[in-house]
């Protein structure tokens, strides 16, 4: 069997690290793993006042998250927090009350940023939202990647080797998470 995990990237930009950081970890992942890029950019804002008549976009988000086995979030720091377009989007699955699409669905958090210690504060903030939804986070390896010239080679795979060791263990501990939460 495979795993479907799908993929919540909170940077809507053409050339966003956090996508190429997507892409790059699809490569690390074993067969039986399927990750799946969610699409945030066509949800409404969030308004209390749709929840019994939510979008069709909210819907399929929604439906997505649930036939998943598992979430990947990957998280740029704006402001020293998470991206609003990332907020928005988990607090449009998270309703209406009672029907979170969220709930049990095993994750795991990376960001990458400009800033050495970039996005370690936005990382707290999501795992501090995804401890309220239920959504079991993976605590150990923390992954804060900066860019860095080379960091993405020219087909899109990590070019650095200490970084790509480092990405592989990240990636065989989240296999693993994500396998015991499945069991
Ligand atoms: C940033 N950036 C940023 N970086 C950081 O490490 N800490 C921060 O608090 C912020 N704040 C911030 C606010 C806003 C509004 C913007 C647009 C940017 C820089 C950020 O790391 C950089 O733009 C990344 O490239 C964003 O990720 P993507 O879009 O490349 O995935």
């Amino acid at each position: 069997s495979t795993f479907k995990i799908g993929v919540v990237i909170g940077s809507l930009r053409k050339d966003s690290f956090n996508r190429k950081l997507a892409l790059a970890l699809a490569a690390l992942a074993p067969d039986d793993f399927v990750l799946e890029h969610l699409r945030i950019d066509d949800l409404p804002l969030y308004n209390q006042d749709q929840d019994g008549n939510q979008a069709e976009s909210v819907k399929r988000f929604k439906t997505e998250i649930v036939s998943c086995q598992g979430l990947l979030f990957l998280t740029p720091e704006y402001n020293r927090s998470i991206p609003g377009v990332l907020k928005n989007a988990i607090d449009n699955a998270s309703r209406p009350y009672g029907q979170s699409a969220w709930a049990g669905k095993p994750a795991g958090v990376v960001g990458i940023s400009v800033g050495a210690i970039g996005t370690a504060m936005a990382q707290q903030h999501l795992r501090n939202v995804l401890a309220y939804l239920d959504v079991p986070t993976m605590g150990q390896p923390e992954a804060f990647v900066q860019n860095k010239e080379g960091l993405f080679d020219d087909k899109g795979h990590i070019g650095i080797e200490s970084t790509k060791k480092f990405l592989q263990g990240w990636m065989d501990k989240y296999v693993a998470w994500i396998k015991t939460h499945n069991a």
